[in-house]
């Protein structure tokens, strides 16, 4: 596939080529607290329509196609492996699309909400990404983005031993690092919250817009 051109790109695929079977059994825990934790805060109302950047074996847009029914929802990722395991779930009405973050194969302003569950800290050009999510928000769409908070040291430590053992992994951010990453991107509103979901592990969600100046200046494909 010619889009995976950078060497983290072709580590990802093959992480999770052979992660895909166990995912959501191995991380089943986690997958259900980001996800709770994520839903609460989107705000989601029922005619949006919802991109999920990284949605891997697709727990997020199962969830939100059995809750919010009207709700057009697309799902993209990198991995072919995972996407499939998101297939074989027969997600009512979900487009499940291979491509990457930085480059997302859609028009400008096509959709009301991009989500991204724990898949920031595998981007080695978040900036990139976060201007490319914002060309494809509708004016005043919004982004939410989950994943881990390096402020709690569990995480600070393992993002530490990943980008020495991983090379899947580039890295995390703590909540001003978040926001810092929105607001250079061009995002107002935007808010971070970071939280526990047991007595080690701490996640984050941020959630921002994109103002209607940004949306002037990006230029239509
Ligand atoms: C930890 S999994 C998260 C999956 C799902 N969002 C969840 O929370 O269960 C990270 C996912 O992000 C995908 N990913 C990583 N980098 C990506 C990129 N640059 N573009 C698209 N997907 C990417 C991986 O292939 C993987 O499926």
């Amino acid at each position: 596939m010619t889009h995976y051109t950078t060497n983290n790109e072709y580590a990802v695929v093959n992480e999770y080529a052979g992660l895909a079977s166990e995912y959501d059994r191995r991380w089943a825990f986690y997958i259900e607290a980001t996800l709770r934790e994520t839903l609460k805060r989107m705000d989601l109302t029922s005619h949006a329509s919802l991109l999920d950047i990284g949605c891997g074996t697709g727990s997020l847009l199962q969830i939100i196609s059995k809750n919010y029914p009207t709700v057009k929802i697309v799902g993209i990722d990198l991995s072919m492996e995972m996407l499939k395991i998101a297939r074989d779930k027969q997600i009512k009405d979900a487009a499940l699309i291979a491509g990457e973050a930085r480059c997302l194969p859609f028009r400008s302003k096509s959709f009301d909400m991009v989500v991204s569950c724990n898949a920031l800290h595998y981007l080695r050009n978040p900036e990139e990404c976060l201007s490319e999510i914002a060309r494809v928000l509708k004016p005043q769409g919004r982004i939410v983005i989950t994943d881990w908070c390096d402020d709690y040291i569990a995480c600070r430590v393992c993002d530490v031993f990943l980008r020495v053992f991983n090379r899947a992994h580039f890295k995390t951010y703590g909540r001003r690092a978040c926001e810092l990453l929105l607001r250079n991107a061009g995002y107002s509103n935007v808010q971070v919250e970071r939280y526990k979901i047991n007595w080690l592990w701490g996640l984050m969600t941020a959630k921002a817009q994109i103002p209607l100046h940004v949306q002037k200046r990006i230029v239509q494909v």
